[in-house]
């Protein structure tokens, strides 16, 4: 083998260890500037060498030209579908049924979510990912191995060699939440079309002929069993196979886990569903197969579904509803948004009375119309939104809705949006985006009035009785214009508030109401008011709204600076030698505190007794666990999961979520699941709750 033959081996191997601790593991070991380094230098020697190319090479992704058109691809076994249940009773009748076969009431049970994306069958013939299908009508998909390969998760080669010679490995391609909302929010602003949901999007992105497309949509994959298997044997049970899958590179749901069982399956269910909303990917059931493969083959098929697997769903993230009229929101920044107000529908588990139309565009893009019954999405900790019309029910007189010109709050003129276009060296470059900005700046009370909603809000100043309502009035009647206002207020001047408040909405003033006592919520107030002053530099950082400057990176900002001064002094380059923060933050910190407007707002709220300490800056990860990584699973009985996290990370260690080779050790509560069996696997140390509390209270951190 020449040096360069040697070299190129040596690259493909280094960076497909880095893609799948970055992909799979989602446990990086190296910054992505020398991941880069090795990509370039491995497609600077296959260009030098082309006799050394080879298919299966990283650098080959998406090397592939588009495709004619989709071949199609027979399912020498076939790809088969689940029966669904709804209710808890279906699936003890499952289960009862599968336990009177099998003779025993203690089925083991393979739990594993029910992905909302495209099912795919991944080929590897000798370790080599040769071909990727869609599931079609489950006898014939689509080739869609141009598009398969982009996927990063997807390995183009399997680890360790003890795989058969042909593996066919099944499971979902899927689009992660927060990749979907990204590039939704991307197509938004530029006005081109959006996905109505994840599972679309994931679909409409792999079923291209040019692979470019995939390859430029956040795609990942997880694994969920096998189909065709020859020249090697697997395992007796799925929950082996499931552990093999991961083992040779393949991701594996993470919450994948064993239940006993109807009760444990139902247990399961209720788990997951609590953490539906935050889950990083959408799902709409979970599914329970019988981990046993002699009883998944003496139980048999039923027309196309298996006998020993059943989908249970959770209740629908998308309904149908009427639009009864669109209004517009003027947001902190002045965006404006048009709403569409609803008639009340419940969707999934929440009655929805509003939902965002995002912008103009989107609604031109649906020709969303007053009176439409239109479909209603809610998934998540996201705004509900409407994601498409049902043109069959349109009534006649159902009316067409255009922007208003001017602001509808303070009448200033609107205009179009900037959005970055381009990073260059030089800079950043903006042009128009599709949203509509209000031009009235602090003019506009509505402005004024979501930027106090938000410096008062309960993660930022967190000033306790201040609720919107009262913010709406304070703003209304003069009493408050920026944050620094709230600490100038006195008794008098609330219950001057209210009073004039009592009179626009001719309600029975509660000084008649109920006598005395009627000032007791203004002295509250106050004392929330007053309580407030005493804070940190991180939430201060939040709560003056700095574009892009969420909790995150003004915790980030908070340690990396340690003073307002020095943050404030600091130019883009200072700026941008933080970690995380890019050069669109870091124009936006600038920017802020070029505004004198600003810059006085802080000075007036020092001068109102508002103070946080000042703290040396940390400039790298420090205390008695840095370096450290630390997953944290399963439930705690002393203190929440993110009150662990905070402990953890004050003590300079590194909180993750998922378990791999790197971890140090894993805190596992009551009912952890599969990273704890991941990490007894990989031999990571397992603390349990009262050995995480003596480590907490030797660091003088325990609750
Ligand atoms: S098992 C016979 N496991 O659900 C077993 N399917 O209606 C068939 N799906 O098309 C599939 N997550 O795309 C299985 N953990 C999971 C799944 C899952 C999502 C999808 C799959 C299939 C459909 C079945």
């Amino acid at each position: 083998m020449s040096d360069a033959a040697r070299r190129i081996e040596a690259l493909r191997r280094e960076i497909e260890g880095h893609n799948h601790r970055y992909h799979v593991l989602d446990a990086p070991t190296i910054p992505d500037i020398a991941y880069d380094r090795l990509v370039r230098e491995l497609e600077a020697l296959e260009a030098a060498h082309p006799e050394l190319q080879s298919p299966d090479s990283p650098t080959r992704r998406v090397g592939a030209s588009p495709v004619a058109e989709f071949a199609e691809v027979r399912h020498r076994v076939p790809m088969l579908s689940l029966s669904n249940a709804f209710a808890d009773d279906e699936v003890e009748t499952f289960v009862a049924r599968i336990a009177e076969k099998v003779g025993t009431a203690e089925v083991d049970f393979s739990v594993e979510p029910k992905l909302d994306g495209l099912a795919i069958s991944l080929l590897y013939e000798d370790g080599v990912l040769v071909r990727g299908a869609t599931r079609g009508d489950g006898e014939t998909g689509e080739d869609v191995t141009h598009s398969v390969r982009t996927v990063r998760s997807v390995p183009l080669r399997l680890r360790g060699d003890d795989w058969p010679r042909t593996l066919e490995v099944r499971g979902e391609v899927y689009m992660p939440r927060a990749g979907f909302e990204a590039m939704n929010a991307q197509a938004r602003e530029r006005g081109e079309k959006v996905f109505a949901n994840p599972r679309n999007a994931a679909a409409g992105s792999l079923r291209q002929l040019d692979p470019k497309i995939a390859a430029s949509r956040p795609l990942a994959f997880f694994a969920y069993s096998v189909g065709l298997v020859e020249g090697g044997a697997l395992p007796d049970r799925h929950t082996a196979t499931l552990a093999h899958l991961r083992a040779w590179g393949l991701p594996v749901c993470p919450e994948a886990d064993v239940a006993v069982g109807a009760a444990g399956c139902l247990d399961y269910f209720r788990r997951i569903g609590a953490r539906r909303d935050t889950l990083p990917y959408e799902i709409d059931g979970v599914v329970y197969k019988v981990d046993r493969y002699d009883w998944q083959q003496a139980l048999g098929f039923v027309s196309r579904a298996p006998r020993w697997a059943i989908a249970h769903k959770y209740p629908a993230r998308e309904e149908m509803t009427v639009l009864e009229a669109i209004d517009v929101q003027v947001g902190r920044t002045g965006a404006i948004t048009p709403v569409a107000r609803l008639k009340p529908v419940p969707v999934a588990g929440v009655v929805v009375t509003n939902a965002t139309l995002h912008n103009e565009d989107q609604i031109r893009r649906l020709d969303v119309r007053v009176g439409d019954t239109v479909v209603v999405r809610r998934a998540g900790d996201v705004i509900p939104e409407v994601v498409g019309v049902v043109a069959e029910r349109r009534p006649p007189d159902a009316t067409p809705w255009t922007m208003p010109t001017t602001c509808p709050v303070c009448g200033s003129r609107l205009e179009r949006g900037k959005k970055v276009a381009r990073q260059t060296k030089a800079g950043i470059e903006y042009e128009d985006s599709a949203v509509l900005t209000c031009t009235g700046g602090l003019f506009c009370a509505a402005q004024v009035r979501e930027r106090i909603i938000h410096f008062a809000s309960r993660r930022a100043m967190d000033i306790e009785g201040l609720g919107d309502r009262f913010i709406e009035d304070l703003v209304e009647f003069g009493f408050v214009e920026t944050p620094a206002d709230l600490y100038a207020l006195t008794l008098d001047d609330l219950l001057a508030m209210k009073r004039r408040a009592d009179e626009r909405d001719g309600t029975t003033p509660e000084t008649v109401k109920k006598g005395k006592v009627a000032s007791k919520w203004a002295e509250n107030l106050l004392g929330a008011i007053d309580a407030s002053r005493a804070t940190t530099l991180e939430r201060v950082l939040f709560a003056l709204g700095i574009r892009d400057v969420g909790e995150s990176t003004a915790k980030a900002l908070a340690r990396w600076f340690g003073s307002l001064e020095a943050l404030a002094a600091a130019d883009e380059a200072a700026l941008m030698a933080v970690p995380d923060i890019g050069p669109i933050v870091a124009a936006h910190v600038v920017a802020f505190f070029a505004e004198p407007h600003n810059r006085e707002v802080v000075e007036r709220l020092r001068e109102r007794g508002v103070r946080w300490p000042d703290q040396a800056p940390q400039r790298t990860a420090e205390g008695p666990l840095a370096g450290q990584t630390v997953v944290l699973t399963g439930t705690l009985s002393s203190m929440g999961r993110d009150d662990a996290k905070e402990r953890l990370e004050a003590l300079g260690a590194k909180a993750a979520g998922s378990v791999s080779k790197k971890t140090t050790f894993v805190v596992a509560g009551a009912e952890a699941g599969s990273k704890l069996d991941k990490a007894n696997e990989l031999g990571v140390p397992v603390l349990d709750e009262e050995a995480f509390l003596d480590l907490l209270r030797r660091h003088g951190a325990a609750p």
